[in-house]
């Protein structure tokens, strides 16, 4: 069956799309549509045409099965040159999403009209591209320079509302789209305006100044990106060069782009965070049914896996330890809420409701009807013992119970469980309704309803769900601590704490990892220290450094010292008494200190990371590298245009 089919009604005629699921810019679409542009061109009856498609988006990208085969005509951006010389206005009529090509497409139609629910976006930078189909020309010709240069290098879609307002679309619907369209197709031609030519509008060209701070703010946002500022180089050359030239330019750098080490990274990751979760072993396992979600503990990590439960539409029971305890929980859930009704997220109306879905109580028997229970208390094997001992005796039967541990035993857990079978480890990252990523713990015995219960809440939430195996501190953590080790025995061995987050971020992570231990609070890992102190092998090298630190109360920026000294405003600053600590530490162990370059601080911590990931791989903690790849990009600030460090040390394999 065709992609594309053309009818008419009087006047108008309908091309539409037809390309499941996403109505890509496949060959036989971007063929069909010149075919149907031809015979409306031809057709004296006609006046108008209407782009619209079926299912459940408008055009939503490119065929990816078309990605490495060489390019067929006709190409899209020649397409789009069609679509705008066509001799009777067309309108993009849109629906669910306009991607990409997609939105290149809609660009190129001479009128836009969306459904009030539809978003539009340039995401190509996502993937280390710019648009390559004249998005970087036509889009600042329509909507204000700043706001294209927002669209095209941040690569969030838009909604339909904001679209409206920056001039994107001449219409926004709420009811029946083909129909709204077909009145707007009328009202154009009862007002027998010509047609918009955007290629040939003129545009007031920023100054030389307003470009350099364009460039400045996407380059500080790009963090080591080239997109972004490729983009940026593409819109100006068609604002200062002329469409034709624009449109060249913009082709060569996509080409050029396509095939970057930068979008190799960028593709690997986005293909990896789709496969992650999907397991083979729980295909046909039918998940339980989730409508109540018991959290115990209301603390940092449990009012934010609170929060982001309700925001998913569960009912939430949070169990603490007393009334002041439960108000506590309650409270940060709603500061939580109010958070996400500041940016926009929500209404107040649905504030109301997520917190009437939310209740609190010092007694679990409220968890008698909870589906799914997540523990987030202390992180001590005791505590966590005595809430799974009490869990086994007020929940029913097939309720799956999770642990949000970051280093116990899950299987130590579980064993004390009534149904070991039903324990699991959900472990989220702070702050928990924000970050995206979830390991998944499977325990021994855990069964795969369990899992798979598990894996449909984590996709209900909108998280990347990781599967893996019980170990200390599961993959991320594990990772973390070995190339926390290595960095302090670079700091005994020549580096300073502020030299190794220099390299750091300059590599792109968003901090360094002193400063991040910093954020967190230095006293969580000493606790863990001592207590894996008596296991640690005598022979191991250790450095007791951030054990000094802890000492001397030095517990990170919370009380101002850590790593760095925090002035009133929160800055860090490096601090010459660590700086003397850090050097002290090494003439005390006999050490001779070196420097290290930027480049040989990375070569140490991306080695240690490699070396982690092929243990883990080696015992089967984590599926693949893959996964390694995605819990380091998700939850340690990993730079994803770098694909990982499995992906990244593989290719120097
Ligand atoms: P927290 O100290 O902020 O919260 C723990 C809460 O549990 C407190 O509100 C406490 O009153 C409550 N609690 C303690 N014993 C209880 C009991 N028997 N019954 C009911 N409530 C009880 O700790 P946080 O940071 O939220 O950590 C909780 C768990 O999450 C720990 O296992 C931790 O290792 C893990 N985790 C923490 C992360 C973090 O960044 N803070 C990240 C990922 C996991």
């Amino acid at each position: 069956m065709s992609t594309v089919t053309l009818t008419f009604e009087n006047a108008i005629a309908f091309i539409t799309i037809n390309n499941p699921p996403i109505n890509a810019t496949s060959h036989s679409v971007r063929s069909g549509l010149v075919e149907a542009l031809d015979q409306i061109d031809a057709n004296g009856d006609i006046q108008a045409a209407i782009l619209i498609c079926e299912g459940k988006t408008f055009i939503a990208g490119a065929d990816v099965s078309e990605f490495g085969q060489p390019p067929k005509a006709p190409l899209l951006p020649d397409v789009i040159m069609r679509l705008e010389a066509t001799t009777k206005p067309i309108i993009a009529a849109i629906h669910g999403h306009a991607l990409g090509g997609g939105l290149e497409v809609a660009l190129g139609c001479h009128y836009r009209i969306a459904d009030s629910k539809a978003k539009l976006g340039l995401p190509e930078v996502n993937l280390g591209l710019i648009p390559g189909a004249g998005g970087t020309i036509r889009l600042p010709r329509l909507i204000p320079i700043t706001e294209a240069v927002a669209m095209i290098t941040g690569g969030k879609p838009v909604t339909a509302n904001k679209a409206n307002e920056i001039g994107l679309l001449d219409a926004i619907t709420h009811g029946a789209l083909r129909d709204a369209a077909r009145d707007f197709a009328q009202t154009i031609l009862d007002r027998e305006t010509p047609k918009p030519l955007l290629l040939r509008d003129p545009v007031t060209p920023p100054s030389a100044a307003d470009w350099d701070d364009i460039t400045a703010a996407t380059k500080k946002k790009a963090r080591g990106q080239t997109a972004p500022l490729a983009a940026i180089s593409a819109i100006r050359t068609g604002i200062e060069q002329g469409a034709d030239t624009g449109l060249a330019y913009e082709r060569e750098r996509f080409v050029e782009l396509r095939d970057s080490d930068q979008s190799k990274a960028l593709r690997h990751i986005f293909f990896a965070e789709r496969s992650v979760a999907k397991l083979p072993e729980l295909k046909g396992i039918e998940p339980n049914p989730l409508k109540q979600i018991g959290v115990i503990g209301g603390g940092i990590m449990g009012a934010g896996i609170a929060t982001a439960s309700l925001l998913a539409s569960y009912n939430v029971t949070i169990i603490e330890r007393d009334e002041d305890a439960c108000a506590n929980g309650r409270s940060t859930v709603e500061k939580h809420l109010s958070g996400s009704l500041k940016h926009g997220l929500i209404n107040q109306h649905r504030v109301d409701a997520l917190m009437a879905a939310l209740s609190t109580s010092t007694d679990y028997a409220a968890l008698a009807n909870a589906d799914l229970v997540i523990e987030a208390v202390f992180e001590d094997m005791a505590v966590k013992h005595d809430v799974f001992g009490k869990l086994a005796k007020h929940c029913k039967p097939d309720v799956v119970l999770a642990s949000n541990t970051s280093y116990l035993d899950i299987n130590e857990i579980a064993a004390n469980c009534v149904n070991p079978n039903r324990v699991i480890g959900l472990h989220f990252f702070s702050p928990a309704h924000i970050m995206k990523l979830l390991e998944v713990v499977r325990t021994d015995k855990a069964d795969a309803k369990s899992l798979a219960t598990a894996f449909s809440f984590a996709n209900a939430l909108g998280k990347i769900a990781v599967p893996c195996g019980v170990c200390d501190g599961f993959v991320g953590n594990r990772i973390m601590s070995a190339y926390r080790k290595h960095c302090e025995y670079m700091l005994e061995d020549g580096a300073l704490p502020h030299q190794i987050d220099a390299a750091m971020v300059e590599f792109g992570f968003p901090m360094g990892l002193f400063a991040m231990q910093d954020m967190a609070g230095l006293e969580i890992s000493w606790a863990t220290r001592k207590r894996l102190a008596p296991f640690r092998d005598p022979a191991e090298r250790y450095v007791a450094l951030g054990d000094y630190l802890c000492e001397m109360g030095r517990f990170g920026k919370k009380n101002g010292l850590g790593w760095y000294r925090y002035d009133e405003n929160g800055k860090a600053r490096p601090d010459p008494d660590i700086d003397a600590l850090v050097i002290a530490e090494s003439e005390k162990k006999g050490i001779t200190r070196r420097d290290f370059t930027n480049t040989e601080i990375m070569d140490v911590i991306l080695g240690a990371m490699r070396s982690e990931g092929d243990k883990i791989l080696a015992e089967d903690i984590a599926n693949n590298a893959d996964a390694i790849d995605v819990v380091m990009i998700n939850g340690y600030g990993f730079p994803r245009h770098k694909g990982g460090p499995m992906f990244m040390t593989a290719k120097e394999d």
